[in-house]
């Protein structure tokens, strides 16, 4: 299978992100909680490297829960500030004030001891397109966000949402484009849906998932779907298919419909909460 690859957007979010870095103190990193390691972009290091480093596994609904703790603690053992996250209902933002005070603990005191004192941390959000930037700024400063104007000087420019007297965010976060060189990391992305499914064969991308599900959590496809669970991942296809009357003229199967199916089924969480790599196999 291909992905398609965008080197000129990149190169400007970068140099953007660049530039941003310089204004803040704080990186806080969405990464989705299915593929924590394949929705990273492992650019950021360098670029927000001496920033204070909170990373959001979010989309924690949609992953299994035991797992969002085995890669909660993974992050913190490298030295990150880590929340499971549902921008979406808002699960995990109550914390992330406090969280952001304690990961910024350092920066805070060094402003103390030079005698300045309640200066305001400031944030930006990054990561992958699809990964919740938005619905995770706009849960966090809810409705009474005053956005701040240009500051002269220190800010040229940019908006800041003031979320408190501790704390202000960039207002338009930096978008990270994964790095999907590896098919296995593409495919994973694609089975997300953060990768365009016009440019994918849908087919193979369902049948490829069938065979990571029978082996990962098994079944699940025979409880859902009521199918023998094959090896083989057009077999799973061509079940799901007939179970669920997907048909083309003269009746025949028509297996890219139930591949659609079945990916917005995964997608959406109706095959219940799966991650799809962990520590080991990442
Ligand atoms: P971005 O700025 O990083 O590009 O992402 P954005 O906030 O636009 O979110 C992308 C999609 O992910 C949205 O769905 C959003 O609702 C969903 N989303 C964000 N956070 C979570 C979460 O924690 N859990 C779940 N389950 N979904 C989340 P959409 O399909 O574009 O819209 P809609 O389904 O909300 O209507």
């Amino acid at each position: 299978m291909h992905f398609q690859w965008y080197p000129g957007h990149m190169t400007k979010a970068k140099r953007m992100m660049q530039e941003n870095m310089k204004l803040i103190d704080l990186v806080i990193e969405l990464v989705d909680a299915r593929v924590p390691v394949s929705s990273r972009n492992p650019d950021l290091d360098e670029l927000g490297k001496n920033k204070a480093r909170l990373i959001l596994l979010n989309k924690s609904d949609l992953a299994e829960e035991r797992m969002n703790d085995v890669w909660a603690a993974y992050f913190k053992e490298k030295g990150y500030s880590v929340v499971k996250l549902n921008a979406k209902k808002g699960g995990g933002i109550k914390s992330i004030q406090g969280v952001i005070q304690e990961a910024c603990k350092e920066k805070i005191e060094r402003d103390r001891k030079r005698g300045i004192l309640n200066r305001p941390v400031r944030a930006m959000v990054v990561g992958i397109p699809n990964v919740g930037k938005s619905t995770f700024i706009n849960a966090l400063a809810g409705k009474a966000c005053a956005k701040t104007g240009n500051k002269p000087g220190v800010t040229k420019g940019k908006q800041w949402i003031r979320l408190n007297k501790n704390v202000e965010l960039l207002d338009t976060p930096g978008i990270l484009w994964p790095k999907f060189e590896d098919q296995t990391v593409g495919l994973r992305l694609a089975w997300i849906g953060s990768i365009k499914d016009e440019i994918l064969n849908t087919e193979e991308l369902a049948a490829e998932l069938t065979g990571f599900l029978v082996n990962s959590y098994p079944d699940v496809l025979k409880e859902k779907y009521e199918i023998e669970e094959s090896a083989d991942g057009f077999e799973n296809l061509r079940g799901i298919a007939e179970s669920r009357h997907c048909l083309v003229k003269g009746n025949e199967l028509d297996t890219e419909k139930a591949a659609k199916l079945l990916l917005d089924d995964f997608r959406n969480g109706r095959l219940g909460r799966i991650t799809l790599e962990t520590p080991e196999n990442n």
